[in-house]
C-alpha cells in the first residue's frame, strides 16, 4: 500500500514506444500483487510530478490508473482506479496546456474535453465505486482512461502541429542514441 516505503520507482515508456499503443485488458482480479503495482504507480507519479499515470505508461497493458491532482501540492489525495468505465456528461471545454509524462520533451497543447464525468470503477480493495468528477480531475481522468485505449493527447492535434511534433522527436530521439 502507498506509503509503506517500500514502494519501487518504475521506467515510464515514451512515445513512440507500442507499449502506448494497445488496448489494455480489465484487471480480473484486485489482488495483492495489483495493490503492489497501484502503490508503485503512484510512487512513480510523484516522482516524475505528475497528476496522473496508466499502466500502459509503466508497460502494462492493463485497465488501471492512479491520479491525484493535489500531486506537488500540501493536499495529496493519491486515488487508485481499476477498471474505469467513463460516462462524458459536462459541456466541452479546453484543457489548457496539457502534458504527459508519456510525451517527450514536455510538449503540451490545449484538448478539447468534457467538464464532468460519471465515472464507475474498482477500488484497491476490489469495491464498485461510483462518483461524478469535475474541472480538473474530470481532465485527469480522461486523459489517463484514454492511455488505456492506446490513445495519447497528441492525437487529438492538427495534422500540421503533429507533423511538427514528431519531426522535433525524431530529431531528440537520434540525438538519444
Ligand atoms: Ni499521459
Amino acid at each position: 500500500m502507498p506509503g509503506t516505503g517500500n514502494d519501487m520507482i518504475l521506467d515510464i515508456f515514451t512515445y513512440p514506444h507500442p507499449v502506448l499503443r494497445k488496448i489494455s485488458v480489465p484487471v480480473d482480479r484486485v489482488d495483492d500483487e495489483i495493490r503492489e503495482l497501484a502503490a508503485n504507480m503512484l510512487e512513480t507519479m510523484y516522482a516524475a510530478k505528475g497528476v496522473g499515470l496508466a499502466a500502459p505508461q509503466i508497460g502494462k497493458n492493463l485497465r488501471m490508473l492512479v491520479m491525484d491532482p493535489g500531486s506537488g501540492t500540501d493536499e495529496q489525495c493519491p486515488k487508485i482506479v481499476i477498471n474505469p468505465e467513463l460516462e462524458l456528461t459536462g459541456a466541452s471545454i479546453v484543457s489548457e496546456q496539457e502534458g504527459c509524462l508519456s510525451v517527450p520533451m514536455g510538449y503540451r497543447a490545449d484538448v478539447q474535453r468534457s467538464s464532468c464525468v460519471n465515472l464507475k470503477y474498482l477500488d484497491v480493495n476490489g469495491n464498485t465505486c461510483e462518483e461524478i468528477l469535475e474541472g480538473f480531475p474530470a481532465i485527469i481522468i480522461q486523459h489517463e482512461n484514454d492511455h488505456l485505449d492506446g490513445k495519447l493527447f497528441i492525437d487529438k492535434m492538427s495534422h500540421l502541429r503533429r507533423t511538427l511534433y514528431d519531426s522535433k522527436v525524431k530529431k531528440w530521439l537520434k540525438q538519444q542514441n
